[in-house]
């Protein structure tokens, strides 16, 4: 069987090219911060080089505005049934920014200095994202089970009593879970029960395998469109977060209006190359991102495989969505702490899962969105760091970098 393309990428390319990723901790194998190796869709490139020698590099023309506003409403229609007005879709530069619109302007009305309230563990930043608008947060820990991870519905409930903004972030990075319509539709009772509201984070959304189905929150019910706000982009699926543009959906007309007031300047964030990207990637890209994340998939039961072989002590379940792993490693006595003792040991940089809040130390978060040759190889690092054996250049030669 001939070799994947992905599969030919080299530690030395990708660190020639010089992505965060590969040039952060130089020494060592980049599995850390969410970005892929494998470029992006040819579409994508074609339209940020045309924007450029266009010489649009002043303001957003409205008209690019406009086809990311009728390329956005188009894929969430094709690829998720989600139909809405263009209108509805405002240019940000980043999903973080949208979160910080969301706790300034979108809180409850009746409250609008409620608490954020999250499920942990959670994406780094989310963590301190309260505390910068002198806000508190809750974290909620998820429970993991035998057969995945689960709310804890009391523990939800008693958060959210008294009105608060709910971080939704579906797919769940880190722990790659994707809600089913029933936790949806139950999550959105207890919103409006408790006088709530959502911030839906589906940035991952158009990267789920096979056996799991993205919803968009703000379409199990109307109240649920009612009471939300949903960021999306296509940094993730299409791995252009450089190009700073991210799009908040506006389900509700107050908060239409209430945007209208306030929403010009954070609008002005996202870039033009950004915009014309993003265009081009949900018109023309489906093609590209269906083949990576097939890669993707394959990735995700291969890990189990090597997992299971060099590193029998942690717990892996493949995630639903993203190419994030989530790996418990509480097993193991891995000092100072389970990120630092990979990278001095092993020479892999990953993400510590203390950083994401309750109910994340004892595991690590690992990026697999790395050609298989390379994620073989980190895992057999960290497998031999493990055991104390001094063979961390991979004498394997199917894990030769
Ligand atoms: C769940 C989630 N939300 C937001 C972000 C950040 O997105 P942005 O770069 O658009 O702020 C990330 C980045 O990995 C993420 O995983």
């Amino acid at each position: 069987m001939s070799a994947h393309p992905f599969d030919l990428l080299t530690v030395d390319q990708l660190r020639h090219n010089g992505s965060l990723k590969w040039t952060e901790y130089r020494d060592s194998l980049g599995a850390w911060v969410a970005e892929m190796d494998f470029g992006t869709a040819p579409g994508v490139i074609a339209a940020a080089q045309e924007t450029l020698a266009n010489g649009l590099i002043g303001y957003a023309p409205t008209q690019l505005v406009h086809d990311m506003q009728q390329a956005t409403a188009g894929w969430l229609d094709n690829r998720f049934a989600w139909k809405i007005d263009p209108e509805q879709v405002r240019p940000l530069n980043s999903v973080a920014t949208a979160l910080d619109a969301a706790i300034m302007h979108f809180s409850p009305r009746h409250r609008p200095d409620a608490p954020l309230v999250l499920l942990t563990p959670a994406y780094m930043p989310f963590i301190a994202a309260a505390s910068r608008f002198g806000r508190d947060s809750i974290q909620v820990s998820m429970l993991a089970t035998d057969t995945g991870w689960e709310i804890e519905w009391s523990a939800l409930r008693q958060a959210l009593s008294g009105g608060a903004l709910l971080v939704l972030v579906n797919p769940h990075n880190p722990i790659g879970k994707v809600y089913t319509g029933t936790e949806l539709l139950r999550i959105a009772a207890l919103v409006e029960a408790t006088g709530s509201r959502v911030f839906a984070d589906e940035v991952h959304s158009p990267l789920v395998f096979d056996g799991a189905t993205h919803i968009p929150y703000a379409t199990v019910s109307p109240a649920a469109a009612a009471h939300s706000i949903t960021a999306v982009a296509a940094t993730k699926a299409f791995n252009l977060p450089g190009l700073k543009c991210a799009q908040l959906i506006l389900t509700n007309n107050l908060d239409r209006a209430l945007w209208s007031k306030v929403g010009e300047i954070p609008e002005h964030g996202a870039a033009n190359v950004g915009l014309a990207a993003t265009t081009a990637a949900y018109r023309t890209g489906t093609g590209w991102l269906d083949s990576v994340i097939s890669y993707l998939d394959g990735s995700r039961m291969l890990l189990a495989e090597i997992i299971g072989e060099h590193l029998p002590q942690v717990r892996y379940t493949p995630p639903q969505g993203t190419y994030l792993a989530w790996l418990d490693v509480s097993r193991l006595v891995l000092e100072p702490g389970p990120a630092q003792f990979f990278l001095k040991e092993a020479q892999v940089a990953l993400i510590n899962g203390s950083s994401c809040g309750s109910g994340g130390s004892g595991y690590v978060r690992l990026n697999f969105a790395t050609p298989r040759p390379v994620l073989g190889g980190m895992i057999h690092r960290m497998g031999a760091a493990v055991d104390g054996c001094d063979n961390k250049d991979a004498s394997d030669p199917e894990f030769a970098l």
